[in-house]
């Protein structure tokens, strides 16, 4: 990373004014202004994020629960083969195992529900939420969860792909080149079929936050992830952690968080967020001032250090805000409510 020991920007996206901010105080930061309910928001800003988004607003526009429509969403993203971070097709762990985590709370009722390391299960999000209907419990860990999945129908599959093997045998082979894992890079064949296979591969983290207002005001959110790729088996990331990556109050709003999970689960950032909701901020102002709250703790450490996180929230009444903490490119949102969709960008505070 950069050294950022210099003035830090939120670089604003469409719709948003250019935030600018000294480390340890904001100057100013614009918000979205004006929400529609129902709506309902996720992090992924690809097509599946824009179907999955798309589909479950149906739900909603039928007057259907902000729970049925997250599961919905959420469900629809865990099943793309395609997506490396969630769900079937997520990166495993460092024995090759993909071991996912989720969470799902009801801001109504004020539950929840969360697994972590659930194996061969591919919709970890509809596991949790049995956690959260069916127990008094709210998470439940590696067999326990399984068996538990199983008691309900789920059925066991591999949840690696060609690609994900891949990814996984190439990391390996890069841990112990005496290992004959693989061919070495320059006799690598490039051709059609390997074309951009390895692009992609330090992508270590990736989430899915999907968070929903319904048209009686009741909000639910979920967050999925096949979190942190070639991680230690057992490592539990912030997706299934109530008040880490996931936070949810029928009263003031809900709120996700991508990225390195550790970070996120030492800072409780999405209760974080929903505090600052609670107090009077925007979902977009909430999310950067979790960034600046983390931020501020690592300075003290270690000035030039930055972790790579990105928040997402949504109010109840339909506001919507994002924020990630470096990236080239301002974060997409996919966003779907009575004006139909739109990727809202959000805001970046490293440059
Ligand atoms: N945020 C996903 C993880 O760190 O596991």
């Amino acid at each position: 990373m950069n050294n950022i020991s210099r003035r830090l920007f939120f670089r604003s996206g469409a719709g948003l004014g250019v935030g600018a901010f000294l480390l340890g105080g904001f100057k100013s930061v614009r918000s979205q202004t004006g929400g529609s309910i129902p709506v309902i928001i996720t992090d992924h800003g690809n097509e599946t994020g824009k179907t999955a988004a798309t589909t479950a607003f149906q739900i909603l526009a039928k007057g259907g629960s902000a729970l049925d429509a997250v599961e919905k969403g959420t469900n629809i993203i865990e099943v793309d083969p395609e997506d490396v971070s969630v769900g079937y097709g997520g990166l495993p762990n460092a024995d090759g195992v993909v071991q996912l985590d989720s969470s799902i709370m009801d801001g109504k009722t004020y539950s929840a529900g969360a697994v972590a390391c659930l194996e061969n299960i591919k919709t970890p999000c509809s596991v949790a939420r049995l956690v959260m209907e069916k127990t008094d419990h709210v998470l439940l860990v590696g067999q326990g969860a399984l068996k538990f999945a199983k008691s309900f129908g789920f059925k066991e599959e591999d949840l690696m792909t060609d690609k994900s093997r891949r990814f996984w045998l190439r990391w390996r082979e890069n841990l112990n080149k005496d290992d004959d894992w693989g061919p070495p890079d320059h006799l690598k064949k490039r051709d059609e079929k390997t074309a951009g296979l390895y692009d992609g591969i330090d992508h270590y983290t990736g989430t899915t936050n999907v968070l929903a207002v319904d048209s009686n005001g009741d909000i639910a959110g979920i967050t999925s992830t096949s979190g942190l790729a070639w991680k230690i088996p057992g490592r539990v990331g912030d997706s299934p952690i109530i008040g880490a990556g996931l936070y949810v109050d029928n009263e003031v709003g809900a709120a996700g968080a991508t990225g390195r999970g550790e970070d996120v689960i030492k800072s409780c950032a999405s209760y974080f967020i929903v505090g600052q909701m609670r107090a009077g901020r925007s979902p977009q102002q909430a999310c950067e001032d979790a960034l600046q709250m983390i931020v501020d703790r690592y300075k003290k450490v270690n000035p030039n250090f930055f972790p790579g996180e990105k928040f997402v929230a949504l109010n109840k009444n339909g506001e919507y805000g994002c924020s990630a903490m470096s990236g080239r490119d301002n974060p997409d949102m996919v966003v779907v409510n009575k004006s139909g969709m739109m990727i809202h960008k959000g805001s970046v505070l490293i440059k």
